[in-house]
């Protein structure tokens, strides 16, 4: 059993292979958190819960006598607000009498087989695995709200899901001001945060900080989650390095509007909220509703960060995507955005597909422009229906063609929006979320569909499906291409604005949904501007996201790498695109294009008409070479091959194989030198007494002298050059 309640200690055990978490219902029903660690052999952790009288931490009425037990110092489940627990609460309400207290105590629970989906919100798919959830009620029995923690743990996997369920017993109205996923109370340690960080064409910058006695808040309000803080937090040992260490990961299965805080309190305690951002959400529990928070990923392993992103890989590849694409090789495509822009008809389509196909690229996806009045990005998004002056015979005819030359074909849309100059916006201006009396704030110069209003969902099904059952479409890329704000649905009375954000996030998913109930064969690639949208949630749809409109090759590295900590390379889309880079302007050679693009989704992103013939001949080798690594590159264990001495001069990574009969190394040169020094890659993951062999040479070495000594490598000729090494078991 994963879960097991001690009802004589009162103690709450879940355990993993490799980790267990404890809680414990004390003298006064509060839960105490009293473990999140290695397995600890049945013993009660609560002996280290020691009672401490600081000043200015009170007490609550029934321990007024014992002054060192205070809600302010003890590690919980989930805190409450307004009752003397200073530190980050995980509720807030407002109760009919403009009350702001929640004093939450144990009710019940319940042990379950297996795992229930949270209504309209994705989460982490148990099949068979051996997966089994506590339900720990908690309730404050003053305004009779009712606080459902879930645990489900995937003992396997290492990994705990978490989520909140908050239920209004009494026959007034709540307001929920705050409704955290997940909490977690740390009493002891040293730890670093770390989070991934960044901007627009340079998303999930990992950066590392030591905790001091402060908040800190990793959040976005961008209606998405976000190119700039993405919903996925570490807290790690302060010494702990890729292969030392404890580390905690916490991800938010959430594409809105999320909040982590964290929190280093007087006595050096760290607490933990995550959840969605309470900022611009209010929520309106009328006697008898429920809310359902979205679920929080949480991971334990004392093994350094290698192996706590091996946890996360895993699940996400096997329980947040749809498994099957663990079976199904995804094809390698060729995307035109950066080939044409607005700036094609079908003829060209055609073209590039054409000479693709010849190198054995198996999609042609066409992008942006396909539809409604949309020569640039002013106008006609909403409008999707196919524009004939561009692509005469429409889209049937366009996919015949392309699937005449044996690819499939794949489409753009941006469903979610809407630009002033569009037909729909026209017929239907009340669909836009645009605050009463305001202009709205444009960007791109467009708006944003009120996704919480049904009809807009319908309309929207009603024209994806008609293009889907028109032509044959095999992939869908979806776009959403600006943050959000005048956040104001027409549709919704005024009491009930508070909760557009969350009713938009649940609009996108339910839509997301019944397409693919529709359509079970579509793949839907998910984007945001590049990664904006790069989060659980959209992989629980989408196996794969493009991971950055920045294709320069030399700067996905660290776009590619950061994200990485928390996903695996096979939810990443990467493209080769032309040299010089249309972001940067760098030139690098397509052999580092090729290797970069595929530790990812692999697909190419240029206009392929205009290679020449050495330059397709040597693409065509690349494909063929992804091809023989798929498996390897797509369900292999990934390891950043640090070297934080010459991290400005190379880069290197790789993959082995779960049998531990082969590995993939990549290595790229970020910065040239004259008479530079040998660079030595210490590999990972191998078996150490197995004798290796460099594919390709008579070269020999055992797993032991790859990892401990390394292998040295010089290559340093010209700009940005790269390899890549396979090394296979020697069969005798
Ligand atoms: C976003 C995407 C790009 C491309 C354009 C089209 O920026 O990330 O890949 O699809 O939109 O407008």
């Amino acid at each position: 059993m994963a879960i097991v309640f001690d009802e004589s200690r009162k103690i709450f055990r879940l355990m993993t292979d490799n980790s267990e978490y404890q809680m414990k219902i004390d003298d006064i029903g509060l839960l105490i958190h009293s473990y999140y660690g290695r397995p600890t052999c049945d013993t009660d952790m609560t002996y280290q819960v020691l009672n401490v009288d600081r000043g200015f931490s009170g007490n609550l009425y029934e321990n007024r006598s014992d002054r060192g037990r205070s809600i302010d110092v003890l590690p919980q489940e989930f805190s409450g607000c307004g009752v003397g627990d200073y530190r980050i609460s995980s509720i807030g309400v407002v109760a009919k009498n403009g009350s702001r207290s929640c004093d939450l105590r144990y009710r019940s629970h319940e042990i379950l087989d297996g795992k229930e989906r949270i209504p309209g919100l994705p989460s982490v798919r148990a099949y068979d695995d051996q997966v089994d959830t506590l339900v720990v009620e908690l309730e404050d029995k003053v305004i009779d709200l009712g606080v459902k923690l879930y645990y489900s743990v995937f003992q396997d996997k290492d990994v705990i899901t978490r989520h909140t369920e908050f239920i209004n017993y009494s026959d007034k109205k709540i307001h929920l001001e705050k409704a955290a996923s997940a909490m977690l109370d740390i009493q002891f340690g040293s730890w670093d945060e770390i989070h991934f960080a960044g901007r627009h064409c340079m998303e999930r910058q990992m950066s590392r900080n030591k905790l001091t006695q402060d908040i800190k808040v990793i959040s976005s309000k961008r209606g998405m989650s976000s190119h700039h803080e993405n919903p996925f937090v570490i807290l790690c040992d302060h010494g702990a390095t890729e292969e030392y260490g404890d580390c905690y990961g916490v991800m938010l299965m959430y594409s809105g509007n999320h909040k982590f805080e964290i929190e280093q309190d007087q006595a050096g305690a760290v607490r933990i909220v995550g959840g969605v951002n309470e900022e611009n959400f209010s929520w309106c529990l009328e006697a008898g509703e429920h809310f359902h928070s979205p679920e929080m990923i949480m991971a334990y392993t004392h093994a350094g960060l290698s192996e706590l992103s091996h946890i996360y890989h895993n699940i996400i590849r096997e329980n947040v995507c749809d498994r099957k694409y663990m079976t199904i090789e995804r094809p390698v495509l060729i995307n035109n955005w950066e080939a044409t822009y607005f700036d094609f008809n079908a003829e060209k389509i055609i073209s590039i597909a054409r000479d693709a196909a010849e190198m054995g690229v198996e999609m042609m996806v066409l992008d942006d422009g396909w539809f409604g009045k949309r020569d640039d990005d002013n106008s006609g998004l909403g409008d999707w229906f196919v524009n004939e002056t561009k692509l005469e015979g429409g889209l049937k005819h366009l996919s015949e063609e392309i699937n005449k030359l044996g690819m499939k074909f794949g489409l753009w849309f941006e469903p979610e929006m809407i630009n002033e100059d569009s037909k729909l916006f026209q017929t239907h201006p009340d669909w836009a979320l645009v605050d009463p009396d305001r202009h709205p704030t444009m960007a791109r110069n467009q708006m944003v569909l009120d996704m919480s209003n049904p009809k807009v969902l319908n309309y929207l099904f009603d024209c994806i499906s008609g293009i889907l059952d028109d032509a044959n479409i095999s992939y869908i890329k979806w776009d959403f291409n600006r943050s959000i704000s005048n956040v104001f649905s027409k549709n919704l009375p005024n009491k009930k604005q508070g909760e557009v954000s969350h009713r938009f996030v649940l609009g996108t998913y339910a839509l997301l949904e019944r397409l693919l109930e529709q359509y079970p064969n579509l793949m839907i690639e998910g984007c945001s501007g590049g990664g904006g949208r790069f989060d659980a949630g959209m992989l629980y749809y989408c196996p794969q996201i493009w991971t950055s409109d920045d294709t320069d090759a030399i700067e996905r590295l660290e776009i590619q790498e950061g994200t990485s900590f928390g996903y695996p390379v096979s939810t990443m889309g990467s493209h080769v695109s032309a040299s010089p880079n249309h972001q940067t302007g760098r030139s690098t050679p397509l052999n580092t294009r090729g290797i970069v693009a595929m530790s990812g989704t692999f697909g190419y992103e240029l206009d392929v008409t205009k290679m020449s013939a050495e330059e397709k001949a040597e693409v065509k080798e690349q494909i063929k070479t992804f091809k023989k690594y798929y498996w390897l590159i797509q369900k292999g264990d990934y390891y950043r091959l640090e070297d934080k001495e010459n991290s400005e001069i190379y880069k290197a990574w790789s993959f082995v194989s779960g049998d531990k009969a082969e590995t993939l190394v990549n290595i790229v040169v970020k910065k040239v030198q004259a008479n530079a020094k040998i660079k030595l890659i210490k590999l990972k993951g191998l078996d150490s007494e197995a004798i290796y062999e460099l594919e390709g040479t008579d070269k020999r070495m055992s797993g032991a002298a790859l990892m401990y000594g390394g292998f040295a490598i010089n290559i340093s000729n010209g700009d940005y050059p790269s390899e890549q090494l396979h090394f296979v078991k020697a069969q005798s």
